[in-house]
């Protein structure tokens, strides 16, 4: 292979074929189907669709309250303008300190930023992508009002440690599951820990609804402050209408407000795809075992390659398949990258990389002393993704993984 042919960076994928892409066609006719009927039905804003997912959402994961919205990103931005919302007993106030993980998703910090809180990243560790517990506590001062945890895919640090240190000191805990639905951590359900819990159906995630998302929380007021948030600040509840006869109870606005409501055509796909959930939990952790073993039975196998840990006590549930360079390929990684995809096997990196390195944390200085989080760098130097599908994967994709893969010999 010729070295020439590469540039330094990982190139932008032409629009390929690919052999192994990252995700599999994981809606069924049946899916679209129920969208379809939505759509047929001439009534396709939210509405019966929606509030039966929330029902059988909160049946599943034994939560209260839950809430659908148009994707797991205004999920988080609803948990953060609700923590800190006037109607809130318990919020935080402008200037207040935020703790996140520096190996996170866009979306999971800025809601953060925007709602004026200051941001102190702890870096994560490179075996389990995940936040250490013991790390993060170890970072809370007494300006520390929220912590955002995300539980990085399909895994999850020890989130009870964390959930009872932050019930201790009043502190309101975030829980990005945008990547762990079905996972759990001591057997219960993550997203399940925080004050709120959010989740993403974006095309890749553990189910999808084509984009969606839901949050969930467990007192009731926050019900309400979510509710109204979703919804231009708006209240239809006949005790408001009481409270302000002055005013026409079809528009009443209690609160501030966004437009984050999905469609029910989102609800209709989301819930077709929910019902299989177990079923596609097992797939893929059967295809990720089955990818392991083929790569590691294979005559030229030697630690090229290494794996994610699954921490103590946690139950995965897998969206994609982290895999990491062994060290001394470092400098071959981009590549590697752009040869495996000009094979047709499709890669993405380890959620952003180290977030901290972007330039959209330059431009808001949200590291100012230029602190160094070499787990996350370690991530993001050595890790990519491939697809993890939902279908049994066959023995001729195996093959065609583990010879691609085990092509970094020869580069
Ligand atoms: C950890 C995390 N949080 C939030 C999101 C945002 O979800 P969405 O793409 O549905 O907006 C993602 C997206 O992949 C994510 O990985």
């Amino acid at each position: 292979m010729s070295k020439k042919k590469f540039s330094h960076q990982i190139l932008l994928s032409k629009k390929r074929k690919y052999i192994y892409p990252l995700l599999d066609q994981g809606l069924s006719a049946k899916d679209l189907n129920e969208g379809i009927k939505v759509l047929k039905s001439g009534r396709i804003t939210i509405g019966k669709k929606t509030q039966d997912f929330e029902n059988k959402f909160n049946k599943f994961l034994g939560s209260k309250y839950a809430l659908m919205v148009n994707s797991g990103s205004s999920a988080n931005l609803l948990a953060a303008f609700a923590s800190c919302n006037p109607m809130r007993k318990n919020k935080f106030k402008t200037g207040d300190e935020a703790i996140i993980q520096s190996l996170c998703w866009p979306t999971s910090l800025w809601p953060l930023v925007q709602c004026g809180l200051k941001i102190k990243f702890v870096d994560i560790n490179p075996l389990t992508l995940n936040v250490n517990a013991d790390d993060l506590i170890k970072n809370i001062s007494k300006k520390t009002k929220v912590i955002l945890v995300i539980n990085v895919l399909g895994l999850s640090t020890d989130i009870k440690k964390i959930r009872d240190f932050c019930s201790k000191k009043n502190i309101i805990l975030i829980e990005d599951n945008c990547e762990s639905l079905g996972a759990k951590f001591n057997k219960k359900l993550l997203g399940t820990f925080g004050d709120f819990g959010t989740f993403s159906f974006f095309y890749s995630h553990q189910i999808t609804s084509g984009e969606g998302g839901m949050i969930i929380c467990k007192e009731k007021k926050d019900y309400e402050i979510l509710k109204s948030l979703r919804s231009h600040g708006w209240s239809r509840d006949r005790n408001t209408a009481t409270k302000y006869p002055h005013l026409d109870p079809r528009y009443i606005f209690i609160n501030s407000g966004f437009n984050l409501r999905p469609t029910d055509i989102q609800a209709a796909i989301g819930l077709s795809q929910f019902k299989k959930l177990k079923k596609f939990m097992k797939i893929r952790i059967n295809n990720r075992n089955k990818i392991i073993k083929t790569l590691k039975m294979h005559k030229n196998w030697s630690n090229q390659f290494s794996f994610v840990d699954v921490p103590k006590k946690v139950s995965p549930s897998y969206m994609v398949f982290p895999i990491f360079l062994n060290k001394k390929f470092r400098n071959k990684k981009t590549n590697f990258i752009n040869y495996i995809e000009s094979k047709g096997l499709e890669t993405r990196p380890i959620i952003s990389g180290s977030f901290v390195k972007q330039p959209s944390t330059k431009l808001f200085k949200l590291n100012p002393r230029k602190k160094k989080y070499p787990g996350a760098d370690q991530v993001q130097e050595l890790g990519f993704v491939i697809g993890l599908h939902t279908k049994n994967i066959s023995n001729k994709k195996l093959k065609f993984l583990s010879e691609t893969l085990l092509s970094i010999d020869s580069l």
